[in-house]
């Protein structure tokens, strides 16, 4: 979509219509089709999720029937070949260059306000909680939308874990900082590493969900691997990726695009279709895959779980 020197969502206007985003998806997977169809080797392929994965025999996990969808679900391939993820590039096609995401060991620190700081493995931590299988809705504020059936467990369940002090607000996440590994962090007008955070209530909250997974099988990287957040009634970018470190605050943390652009982006994110972003409208959304657009739904479809979350703030900015 863009490239070097423009910073954040500093998308053109041209580029921000829906259907330029639809042409481009479409360019990028038509590459790939047409490799296929003309029987040549596709240049392009979902990066290797084949690597021995040592937690790959929790996969598939059972599915939660309290959180299914009315919509199908997005193809794997056409998930796995769209994606956000600025440590690897500007651009959608992540899975062509992601395989310097190094995914073990991993660990996780855990710190701020909690009992004890600590570190853990994700194999150990994945030892420590309940798998299982939620399809949700995914809504990038530039206007696209995905539905995805992610593996993971509560971030309540971290949270258990974790033991936060009862003062501490907030949870902050960060996404791993390295430059060998996530090439697009040489591009030094971003704040890197991306960060992102949720108030302990909406930590607390059922829908949220710490990823692990996607489609039966352990998260492809292009998707965060090895563990992400997701946090379906926000815009995608609160939803942090290949995450690091996990600390409890009293401070309300600061994101990566509203470091870069807090003009238009804030720490809330909160999905809504009657609010604009300054540069296009939120009404619709591109469902991805599908040709017509569908209506955007407050709180992306999910305000009866969360509505409650924000009562008393109306005059806020929650929508940002
Ligand atoms: N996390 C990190 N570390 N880096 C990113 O660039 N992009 C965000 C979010 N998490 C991003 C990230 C944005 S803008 C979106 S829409 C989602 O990841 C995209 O998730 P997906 O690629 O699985 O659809």
């Amino acid at each position: 979509m863009h490239y070097f020197r423009r910073k954040g969502w500093e998308i053109s206007e041209r580029e921000a219509t829906p259907e330029a985003l639809f042409l481009d998806r479409r360019s990028v997977l038509g590459a790939g089709a047409g490799a296929l169809l003309s029987g040549l080797t596709p240049t392009i392929a979902l990066a290797a999720t084949e690597e021995a994965d040592p937690s790959a025999a929790l996969y598939p996990a059972k599915r939660n029937d309290a959180f299914t969808l009315d919509r199908e679900l997005t193809a794997e391939k056409l998930n796995g070949q769209y994606n956000n993820f600025y440590e690897f590039g500007t651009d959608k096609r992540i899975f062509t260059r992601v395989d310097t995401l190094k995914t073990r060991p991993w660990t996780i620190k855990i710190d701020g306000m909690v009992e004890k700081a600590r570190e853990i493995g994700i194999d150990d931590l994945l030892k420590q909680v309940q798998l299982e299988e939620r399809l949700y809705r995914h809504r990038c504020v530039e206007a696209w939308s995905m539905t995805v059936p992610w593996t993971g467990f509560p971030l309540k369940a971290l949270i258990a874990i974790a033991k936060p002090l009862a003062s501490a607000k907030y949870v902050r996440f960060e996404t791993f900082l390295d430059p060998k590994m996530g090439p697009g962090q040489k591009l030094s007008w971003y704040p890197w590493p991306y960060v992102e955070g949720l108030t302990m209530a909406e930590a607390m909250n059922d829908l949220t969900l710490m990823v692990t997974g996607a489609y039966g099988k352990p998260l492809a990287k292009q998707f965060g691997a090895p563990i992400r957040l997701h946090v379906p009634w926000k815009y995608g970018f609160k939803s942090a990726k290949s995450i690091t470190r996990i600390s409890f605050t009293d401070e309300q943390p600061k994101n990566f695009w509203q470091s870069l652009q807090a003009s238009e982006y804030g720490f809330w994110a909160n999905v809504n279709p009657a609010v604009a972003h300054p540069r296009w409208s939120q009404a619709t959304e591109e469902v991805l895959g599908k040709s017509e657009r569908a209506p955007t739904l407050l709180f992306n479809g999910y305000a009866e779980q969360v509505a409650d979350l924000y009562k008393g703030m109306e005059g806020q900015k929650i929508w940002f």
